[in-house]
């Protein structure tokens, strides 16, 4: 009889998304210096990817109105990452400005959430994205892009996954390295996602796919579970479970880096990041927001298995 586990991968990619998505969504407006300190501390744990900050619009995500500070100080090692949400020609031109040599588009799969988030039709955005694809893989930079609502929308309800798909596979054809699929409202359970995948894997590669669960029903992980048993290798995730899309009601954090990496390294899969460590990030975030986080692993701790 075959295991359950026959077809697990040996590592993982975990991208962390917290300086972010985290940030985007919390009331306080977080101190520049914090901003550094958080995201010091996940590059301590040895994470590889990190998303720092977004150049949308200050008047739309005041939170992170410092973007331009924040990269330009935010120091990356050899061999990490740092990228940022770009919504237009203006985000990319304050990307290039601060040296980023990643970034992030985004795009929902439903119309009513796609217009509160970026002001436009779907169509519009797609076709917006000709001033920032383009030429930022001109400039020689990696473009990652999000396909929000994958598994539910806050306003519509559910989503047509070849609606999702279609975008995907526009967004792989501009150029975009990986799409991020997104439930930005933490819905999904692991027969919808299952089948999103089922759908989306006939048509992409692997690799050119990552998961961005938010955990607001506590399913993120099962569904995360899914992903690695068909096929998935880069997984979003935010310290302490911080975030949250302000233009989806009711969404909650992603699922919790700690919660994430407990996980893995327990089923045997390599992330390169260090937990304990990882745990000290997670209170540095809980100490930046000024209140206490939802990551279970944050809660139970690391320590205690030990004993
Ligand atoms: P708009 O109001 O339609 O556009 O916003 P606009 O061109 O009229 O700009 C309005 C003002 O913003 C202008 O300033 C622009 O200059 C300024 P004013 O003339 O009024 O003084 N502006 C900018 N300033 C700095 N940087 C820029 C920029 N662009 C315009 N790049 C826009 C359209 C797209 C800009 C706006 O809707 C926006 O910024 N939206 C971003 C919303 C957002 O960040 N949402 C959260 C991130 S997405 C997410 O969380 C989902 C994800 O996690 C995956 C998932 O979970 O699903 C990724
Ligand atoms: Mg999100």
């Amino acid at each position: 009889m075959s295991d359950l586990f026959d077809k697990l991968p040996q590592e993982v990619s975990v991208y962390e998304v917290s300086p972010r998505d985290g940030l985007q969504n919390e009331r306080v407006m977080v101190p520049f210096g914090d901003k550094l300190r958080l995201i010091d501390a996940i590059v301590a744990a040895g994470v590889k990817r990190v998303e720092i900050t977004s150049f949308v619009s200050p008047k739309w995500i005041p939170q992170l109105a410092d973007a331009d500070e924040v990269a330009h100080h935010a120091h990356a090692p050899a061999g990490v990452q740092f990228s940022a949400l770009v919504p237009n020609a203006h985000g990319l031109e304050r990307a290039r400005a601060a040296g980023l040599e990643e970034i992030a588009v985004f795009i929902s799969a439903s119309e009513t959430h796609n217009r509160k988030n970026v002001n436009k039709s779907i169509d519009l955005t797609l076709r917006a994205f000709a001033e920032t694809i383009g030429p930022a893989l001109a400039l020689g930079m990696r473009v990652r892009g999000y396909v929000s609502t994958v598994w539910g929308c806050p306003y519509e309800g559910a989503v047509d996954p070849r609606r999702s798909l279609e975008i995907a596979t526009r967004l792989h054809a501009m150029g975009c390295y990986q799409i991020s699929i997104s439930d930005t409202i933490g819905a999904g359970t692991p027969r919808q996602t299952n089948d999103i995948l089922k759908l989306m894997l006939a048509e992409l590669p692997s690799a050119s796919l990552a998961m961005h669960m938010h955990d607001t029903r506590g399913t993120a992980l099962a569904n995360i579970v899914v992903g690695l048993e068909m096929g998935i290798r880069d997984f979003d995730a935010s310290l302490g479970g911080l975030g949250g899309c302000p233009y989806a009601p009711g969404a909650a954090g992603n699922v919790a880096t700690e919660d994430l990496v407990y996980m893995l390294q327990g089923m045997g899969i390599a992330t390169g990041i260090d937990l304990e460590r990882l745990v000290e990030a997670g209170r540095v975030a809980a100490s930046i927001v000024g209140h206490a986080l939802p990551s279970k692993v944050q809660t139970a701790g690391v320590r205690s298995l030990r004993s």
